[in-house]
């Protein structure tokens, strides 16, 4: 697998919770427009602290099932106990790379296979998503959120370096960092139809915006690796102000504070 560029500690735990709110209407839409309801039984992909988890718990209820996987076990460890916390009984939790899950779940036993910001750590998604696409069954659906980051242009300002410094550092670390742009391609070359596909980002232009801690939070977890890498020094950085300063640029400029863009892409399988 690729080195993972996020970190694993409860304050990247916390700040994924964080974002998965930000996130939650565009990908509540994908799951409904891909036909997740009651009774379906979802595989999700890089479950993480299990926050899709809880949304695809309630979209398929007490007669449908979720099985979220993650590489980390500690974060399913997180998951499961949140989980339990808030009396969710049909889900569960299983510790594997999702590039070996070939056979793990039997043929014809699954309605959909879902993921957000997970096939872009993936070295190949597409051979990872084949492995599971035989355990769907006939009208099985397949849907992913992945980023499309471009490198920001323009004059230095705080949050060109905050932004340059998550995506260098993702791409240094072998992230598909455009791995939205091409899901239609990683869908065809692991057996499925042409998806529907949406590009889209939440914006936010409060003076009080949880996106600006957002951007500052997510700088604070690529850190360790964007050191090491040399995208950027130690210092580099003032964490405890870099929110505040990223806000007054965007109140000067008069912009509202995008999130990064996701695309989603979906299919059914025939039948
Ligand atoms: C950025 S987090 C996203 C979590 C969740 N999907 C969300 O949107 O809140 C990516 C997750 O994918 C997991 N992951 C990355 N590569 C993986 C792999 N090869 N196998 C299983 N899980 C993986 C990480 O451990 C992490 O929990």
């Amino acid at each position: 697998m690729s080195e993972y560029a996020m970190g694993r500690t409860p304050r990247e735990y916390a700040r994924l919770t964080r974002q998965a709110a930000l996130f939650e209407p565009l990908t509540r839409r994908l799951y409904s427009d891909a036909g997740i309801g009651p009774g379906k039984r979802v595989v999700e992909f890089g479950c993480g602290a299990g926050d899709i988890t809880a949304l695809l718990s309630e979209m398929v209820g007490p007669q449908g099932s979720v099985v979220g996987v993650d590489l980390d076990g500690e974060v399913i460890e997180h998951a499961r106990e949140r989980m339990a916390a808030a009396g969710r009984t049909n889900v569960e939790f299983l510790r594997a790379n999702l590039s070996d899950l070939s056979g793990v779940f039997p043929a014809n036993s699954i309605d959909a296979i879902v993921g957000r910001l997970v096939l872009m750590y993936i070295p190949d998604p597409a051979a990872a998503l084949a492995g599971v696409v035989p355990s769907l069954r006939p009208g099985g659906a397949v849907a992913f959120q992945e980023p499309w980051f471009q490198m920001p242009g323009g004059p230095e300002s705080h949050i060109k370096r905050a932004s340059t410094c998550i995506i260098e550092t993702l791409r240094k670390t072998g992230a598909h960092i455009d791995l939205g742009p091409r899901l239609h391609r990683i869908y065809m070359k692991a057996g499925l139809p042409m998806p529907k596909m949406r590009w889209e980002a939440m914006m936010d232009g409060g003076p009080d915006s949880p996106l600006y801690q957002y951007v500052a939070d997510t700088v604070e977890s690529t850190l360790p690796k964007a050191i090491e890498h040399g995208v950027v020094k130690d210092g580099d950085f003032d964490l405890a102000t870099l929110a505040g300063k990223i806000r007054d640029e965007m109140e000067f400029v008069g912009y509202a504070m995008p999130i990064a863009p996701l695309v989603a892409a979906w299919c059914r399988l025939p039948g």
